[in-house]
């Protein structure tokens, strides 16, 4: 039986998400309303891709952590199931954190979270533990259990911080359960801890898989580790980061390890280090292994530092990235979204070799839903030094993307977007220009972009709260280019039909 305060969001979120409909982006996964963050319980359960939230239904901001939940068969088109869990026990009262889900042998499916509860201590202080918690269920319904929580601060390395353990991601291998968690550790820094389990109750520490140097910061939340392409890669989303350019920004961000495991000691022998999404909103990114073995990750296109800003004209907060398609190439991350998307493709124009010098628009591209290639080379002449794509422009409005060859560089810059806030707005990453070339693939979602660079060797995801009147594209060089794109509108139809 769901509890009270359980049938009070599922009660609210029917009515709200009615209201908010017409407000959503076209593809990206929402809450329907309200606010969302981190992607939690990215998993198959019964042939179908199961994903859950962090959300809080009643309003655009973070509050009390609830679970939403919706299901997909193919990416794009997902169905809004009832919010899954309310923070209403005592061991999660403050909020169910962060977690994953696995479907168990008999059926059921489990999740797995972290409970956080806040107790005043006598000198009128906060304590605040968190622990790992279950809930099984059948996909929509779920019971949290009575031997709850199954991991506590008991189960952590010596010095381990009870108030920074969370954000469990669980699987099952060979009949045995592993967790892998974030703690912060006796030396106040980020470490990724692994335990195993054959019931799901009684968990037993493996070791702790990596733990970070000081510019790493002092809590690594979100982790997931997984087998790709013959390598290891573990991920994680950082707190208080040092910046260490090109890769790392200050503040929250992505990193992605890529190396080998040791499965005896546990130990994450790192041989390549890189930033997940070099863009503005992208945290706590997640992955499924999909039915048919391709590795998608999805992530919360957002970023707490600038998420301190929500638009006044919405209803809901928060969206996620478009699943992506992970592999790894000459040790990097490489990412490319779901190959679905194509179904949804109408209205192409392909446009080849068009000399850009000055700005001009071409009246054929234009829109805020667009699946949109972008193949740059050089003109004749001299070497050009810039080539600049402006999208959702205006009414003053406009958002910049700029490939800089003599730098190995780009720069995304939202400055004009919209935002009322002095946030970041800029972000520069390298890329590699072939003999002066370069690729770009740009989904654009209403309120968001997200660009993929040669292929998918680099990624960069922004939110942008421009009206969306702005929907002319514009294109500019400082030298000459040859300009060739490819466009199409993306329509989803309920049905998942081609339009
Ligand atoms: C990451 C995070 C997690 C936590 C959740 C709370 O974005 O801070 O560590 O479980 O969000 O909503």
């Amino acid at each position: 039986m769901p509890s009270e305060l359980l049938s009070k969001a599922r009660r609210y979120e029917e009515q709200a998400r009615r209201e908010a409909e017409s407000e959503l982006p076209a593809f990206h996964l929402t809450g329907g309303s309200g606010w969302i963050n981190d992607p939690n319980g990215f998993a198959t359960y019964r042939g179908e891709v199961h994903l859950f939230f962090q959300y809080y239904p009643y309003d655009v901001c973070w509050g009390p952590m609830h679970w939403g939940h919706a299901k997909t068969k193919d990416f794009i088109h997902w169905d809004f199931l009832p919010a899954a869990l309310a923070p209403d026990r005592e061991y999660d009262k403050d909020g169910c954190f962060s977690g994953g889900a696995v479907e168990m042998p008999d059926g059921r499916h489990l999740l797995l979270y972290t409970g956080v509860r806040k107790d005043v201590k006598e000198n009128g202080g906060i304590r605040e533990v968190q622990t790992q918690c279950a809930a099984i269920g059948d996909g929509i319904d779920y019971e949290k259990i009575s031997e709850n929580p199954v991991l506590t601060a008991a189960d952590l390395p010596e010095g381990g911080s009870e108030h920074d353990f969370r954000d469990p991601k669980i699987w099952m291998e060979d009949g045995i359960y592993y967790v892998i968690a974030g703690n912060r550790n006796k030396f106040g820094r980020g470490e990724v801890l692994l335990f195993a389990s054959r019931d799901a109750l009684h968990w037993q520490r493996l070791g702790t898989v990596l733990s970070c140097t000081e510019e790493g910061g002092p809590m690594w939340e979100c982790p997931d580790l997984f087998v790709l392409d013959g390598k290891a890669v573990l991920l994680h989303s950082a707190l208080e980061m040092r910046p260490s350019a090109p890769e790392f920004h200050p503040g929250n961000g992505t990193a992605c390890h890529i190396g080998q495991l040791d499965r005896e000691t546990w130990h994450f022998t790192e041989e390549a280090l890189q930033t997940v999404d070099y863009g503005l909103d992208f945290y706590a990114p997640q992955t499924v292994l999909a039915p048919d073995g391709r590795r998608i990750m999805i992530a919360w296109m957002q970023n707490w530092d600038s998420s301190r800003f929500t638009p006044k004209n919405l209803h809901f907060f928060g969206q996620m990235t478009f699943p992506r398609e992970l592999h790894i190439r000459y040790n990097r991350l490489c990412q490319w979204p779901v190959r679905e998307i194509e179904d949804c493709r109408c209205n192409s124009v392909f446009l080849k070799d068009l000399p850009v010098t000055e700005e001009k628009s071409f009246p054929e591209i234009h829109g805020r839903v667009l699946d949109l290639f972008l193949h740059v080379r050089p003109g004749k002449g001299e070497q050009y030094r810039r080539f600049t794509v402006k999208l959702a422009c205006g009414g003053g409005f406009y958002t910049e993307i700029s490939c800089f060859p003599e730098q190995s560089i780009i720069k995304i810059d939202r400055t004009q977007s919209g935002f009322p806030h002095d946030i970041a707005h800029v972000r520069e990453f390298p890329v590699t220009f072939r003999d002066s070339e370069i690729s770009l693939r740009l989904l654009l979602d209403r309120y968001s972009f997200e660009l993929f660079v040669n292929g998918g060797e680099q990624a960069a995801s922004s939110t942008l709260y421009t009206p969306l009147t702005a929907e002319e594209l514009l294109f500019s060089a400082d030298g000459e280019v040859l300009l060739t794109a490819e466009k199409y509108d993306l329509i989803i139809t309920e049905s998942g039909d081609v339009p």
